[in-house]
């Protein structure tokens, strides 16, 4: 099994197929981090654990025989606050006495098969065999603070989840201030860090840079997730890239406030937190009761980006979407909103489903507009009951026609919001979330309902079962399009205050949870005003995620290469819509790269563009499997290279390849050749289209010709190879 340990030398080793990390107990329970990297043996590990660590001005605990001992410079695994470590510290709990010196040390331990569930928290889940689970206990023997430290071991897909449980086990209450979930020390600073900003309609763009000594950071206190950063942190070594090189790729399953800092120390040694974001987090713990932060995910590679974001799509796939959709093939859709946006009837909607059905689309999504007076973003929001004047004869009559004309159905809603001008505000005026005597931002017309009162979460979840239980409803697009503001809460005590942001995704989980444990059968999609809530919390429930409102190919290429960094392809929803200049082809070439769906009025379709959505309709059924499960295998980086957007799916057995190139300008040089990866070089691979054979070494080594007479392909336009193994 992946986890060991030495009593004699009190060390500790978890190893993954590619990785081991280690660390040890040190005198005076001190929990001391060794090592993250390729895998390695305990005797290869022998002289870290006697390495010096010193420096002049440095404090030191005097009852450890090695005078230079010092928690100035020494990697932990659990760093408490003011104890002579200055750096940012994971832990940190005010006392009784007003102070936050927090010392935990290391208690005992145990080591389980399978991995223990988070409770009310989204997490990765393995049975026993799939994976292994230590836990270290640690305490502040002044205060009572414990810690439990979880480490779960996927010895085959290259990664490790790392969560924290704090427990009051003193007499006094505790004030905890910081309750970061992992803690990643690292021996020297030559690392890139790489992450993901944004904003609506433009996420996921990857930044990389040098670590830099001091702090650098990303973060959201919007309350959710956000687009403006993604909970993603990439250290990569310099000499690192897509193909080569080492990689620690840090992923948070958490969709509210989250904070994910690098310190860079003076000697030059990197700490990596991630976890809640404290500066706006403080929970009470009286005596007896704990605390779970949620979980982190680490992924080592020794083959750059491209491997550790297969290793992630993997464990998503196989151990945190648990959705029966995600192993389940999805229906293909096709959404209203971008065609009709608020103004249509069920009679719309009816022709939208019978000629989407001559396409061949397979479920038909009604979006924003439905219920209530919801005629446009200013009103209607919380009144979750159809709107007869709009939907005439009520929803289950619509419902009757669309599936008559051989589609599903499918609905949205917006659970966490309410308008103020709805029948929910005016009901219930103080179930916003407000501070009293503040201003009460507006933002998309909308406020942010209290999602930590139980009241509210009941009353969202009555109007939504009475709605799927009386209808036959497939699909439900889960939206959320605003942040917190003047975050206050009406029922917490003001020496709870500070746990409000926490409460609130709970909340949210709470009702995600209910909502899909009433209807297993539901195929969740979650979405915030497109990608802004597309983080693990989330994929957790839904195994599809509405990646962005732009669906124009082109910009839609760097969104989604940005998200495929630790998102399965298969989890971001994708659509052909209407609304750009880029050829009917590319569109479909491009979505065909996750979700497939389409977003346009299909009365509308040219007979040419007809005819190209039936293609792109049998690629998905024909290349499902291969995009849904297969190995994604980035081949240029649309955010360097100008010209031409690559990239590839294999399938495990490396029998079946489909390449796809989207011209973005077209190229200066007409000479084109690409070589493609992860292929099995002994095989021969067949191109469908010219019946061309081709070596996997040749097609890996020499390249795939793509050259074009002048004057060469057109901007905007694609190309879709698929190759099958004699
Ligand atoms: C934002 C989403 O991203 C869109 O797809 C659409 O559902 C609108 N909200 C509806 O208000």
């Amino acid at each position: 099994m992946p986890i060991f340990y030495d009593p004699q030398t009190k060390l500790f080793r978890l190893d993954t197929k590619t990785s081991s990390y280690a660390f040890m107990v040190y005198e005076e329970n001190y929990l001391v981090h060794l090592y993250y990297g390729p895998r390695v043996t305990d005797q290869d590990l022998q002289p870290l654990m006697y390495r010096g660590w010193y420096d002049s001005l440095s404090p030191r605990n005097p009852q450890v025989s090695d005078p230079r001992f010092t928690l100035d410079v020494i990697p932990q695994e659990c760093p408490g606050t003011s104890t002579g470590d200055f750096r940012i510290s994971a832990a940190e709990a005010r006392n009784a006495a007003g102070n936050t010196v927090t010392d935990l040390r290391y208690v005992g331990h145990s080591i389980t098969p399978g991995k223990p569930a988070l409770p009310g928290l989204p997490a990765t889940f393995a049975q026993e065999g799939q994976a292994q689970t230590l836990e270290i206990e640690m305490a502040d023997p002044l205060t009572g603070l414990k810690a439990f430290l979880l480490y779960t071991v996927f010895e085959n897909h290259g990664a490790m989840a790392r969560s924290v449980r704090f427990e009051n086990a003193g007499g006094q209450p505790l004030d905890l201030e910081r309750a970061y979930s992992l803690c990643l020390e690292l021996p020297t600073m030559d690392y890139d860090m790489i992450h993901m900003y944004g904003r609506w309609a433009k996420e996921n763009t990857v930044v990389r840079h040098p670590l830099q000594h001091g702090l650098q950071a990303i973060q959201s206190k919007r309350g959710m997730t956000s687009p403006n950063h993604n909970p993603f942190v990439a250290l990569a070594r310099q000499d690192s890239g897509e193909e080569y090189g080492q990689v620690i790729g840090v992923n948070l399953v958490y969709s509210g406030n989250f904070a994910m800092e690098i310190e860079v120390d003076t000697p030059g040694c990197p700490r990596l937190l991630a976890g809640i974001n404290p500066s706006t987090f403080r929970w009470r713990l009286a005596p007896g009761e704990s605390f779970q932060a949620p979980e982190a995910v680490m992924v080592f590679s020794e083959e750059g980006l491209g491997a550790m974001s297969r290793d992630f799509h993997k464990l998503y796939l196989d151990h945190l979407s648990r959705s029966q959709w995600t192993k389940k093939k999805r229906p293909i859709l096709i959404n209203d909103w971008e065609a009709a946006v608020f103004d249509f009837d069920d009679q719309l909607l009816v022709e939208f489903a019978q000629e989407a059905a001559k396409l061949g689309v397979e479920m038909l999504v009604m979006d924003d507009g439905w219920f209530g007076a919801r005629n446009n973003d200013r009103a209607g929001l919380g009144d979750w009951q159809v709107n007869e004047q709009k939907l005439k004869g009520g929803l289950s009559h619509l419902i009757e026609r669309v599936n008559a004309a051989g589609l599903k159905f499918g609905i949205w809603y917006e659970p966490e919001m309410v308008n103020p001008d709805s029948g929910l505000y005016r009901a219930h005026p103080d179930w916003i979330i407000q501070a009293p005597g503040r201003n009460k931002s507006l933002s998309r017309n909308q406020c942010v309902l209290d999602m930590t009162r139980q009241e509210v979460r009941d009353n969202i979840f009555q109007q939504m079962y009475d709605v799927i239980s009386q209808n036959k409803i497939d699909y439900i697009k889960w939206d959320c399009n605003r942040h917190i503001t003047e975050a206050g809460n009406a029922v917490l005590p003001p020496e709870r205050q500070g746990e409000f942001f926490h409460r609130y995704v709970l909340g949210v989980y709470e009702l995600m949870d209910r909502v899909t444990t009433a209807f297993p059968h539901i195929l969740l999609e979650n979405c915030s005003s497109g990608g802004a809530r597309f983080d693990p919390g989330m994929l957790y429930y839904s195994p599809q995620i509405w990646t962005s409102d732009c669906t124009d190919p082109i910009e839609r290429l760097t969104i989604q290469f940005g998200a495929s960094l630790c998102y399965p392809p298969a989890s971001m929803g994708a659509h052909v819509s209407a609304s750009s200049r880029t050829g009917f082809a590319t569109k479909g070439n491009v979505a065909l790269m996750g979700s497939h769906g389409f977003e346009l009025d299909p009365r509308k379709l040219t007979e040419e563009e007809k005819a190209i959505a039936k293609a792109q309709v049998a690629d998905y059924h024909k290349y499902y499997d291969l995009t849904h499960y297969g190995d994604l295998y980035r081949l240029t980086d649309p955010a360097v290279d100008p010209f031409v957007c690559d990239w590839q799916f294999v399938s495990p057995d490396k029998k079946e390849v489909l390449f796809t190139r989207v011209v973005m300008r077209r190229p200066e040089n007409l000479y084109q050749v690409r070589r493609l990866r992860g292929l099995d070089p002994e095989k021969v691979y067949v191109d469908e289209e010219t019946g061309r054979k081709y070596s996997g070494a040749l097609l890996m080594h020499a390249g795939l010709d793509l050259s074009q007479p002048w004057p060469g392909p057109a901007d905007g336009s694609s190309v879709l190879k698929h190759f099958t193994a004699e």
